[in-house]
């Protein structure tokens, strides 16, 4: 991810100091939208990638080894045994509040599961997915 997206974030939510998770997800979308001009999030794209067996890591295929096939239920980290709070909202209201943290694991799940960063039309399907319901 790059620095300005992450600065337009913050600007955008700076005011609230928390943003709502259909905030961030319009957010990625605009990034989106200006490499691939009329992009929309999609909820389905973001389930498929949640689901999404990568190939890259044996030990962290995809994003639901540690997060269970449903993001909003209580996950387990795939390497440490860890537990992990459900990533849905609609399950642990503080998720997506924090555009900091969520990039900062963005970029941290992404390298280790994709062995490269999410693109913007990844992450706002992704958000609108595990949002769905809120
Ligand atoms: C190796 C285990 C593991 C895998 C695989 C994994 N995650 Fe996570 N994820 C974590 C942990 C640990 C946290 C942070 C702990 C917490 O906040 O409960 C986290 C937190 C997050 C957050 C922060 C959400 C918030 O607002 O608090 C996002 C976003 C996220 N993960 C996205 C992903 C995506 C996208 C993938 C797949 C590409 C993925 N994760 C795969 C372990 C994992």
């Amino acid at each position: 991810m790059k620095k300005p997206v992450l600065l337009f974030l913050l600007a955008v939510t700076s005011t609230a100091w928390s943003a709502a998770p259909r905030d961030l997800a319009e957010a990625y979308a605009a990034e989106a939208s200006r490499q691939a001009p009329g992009f929309k999030a999609s909820p389905q794209r973001g389930a498929e990638f949640y689901a999404k067996r990568f190939a890259v890591s044996d030990k962290m295929p995809a994003c639901s080894a540690c997060h269970t096939d449903s993001p909003a239920r209580p996950g387990q980290h795939a390497v440490t045994g860890k537990a992990i709070k459900p990533l849905a909202p609609r399950a642990e209201a503080a998720r997506f509040s924090d555009p900091a943290k969520v990039e900062k694991w963005f970029r941290r799940n992404c390298t280790e599961v994709l062995g490269r960063e999410c693109s913007a039309a990844e992450k706002a399907d992704f958000v609108s997915f595990v949002a769905e319901g809120l």
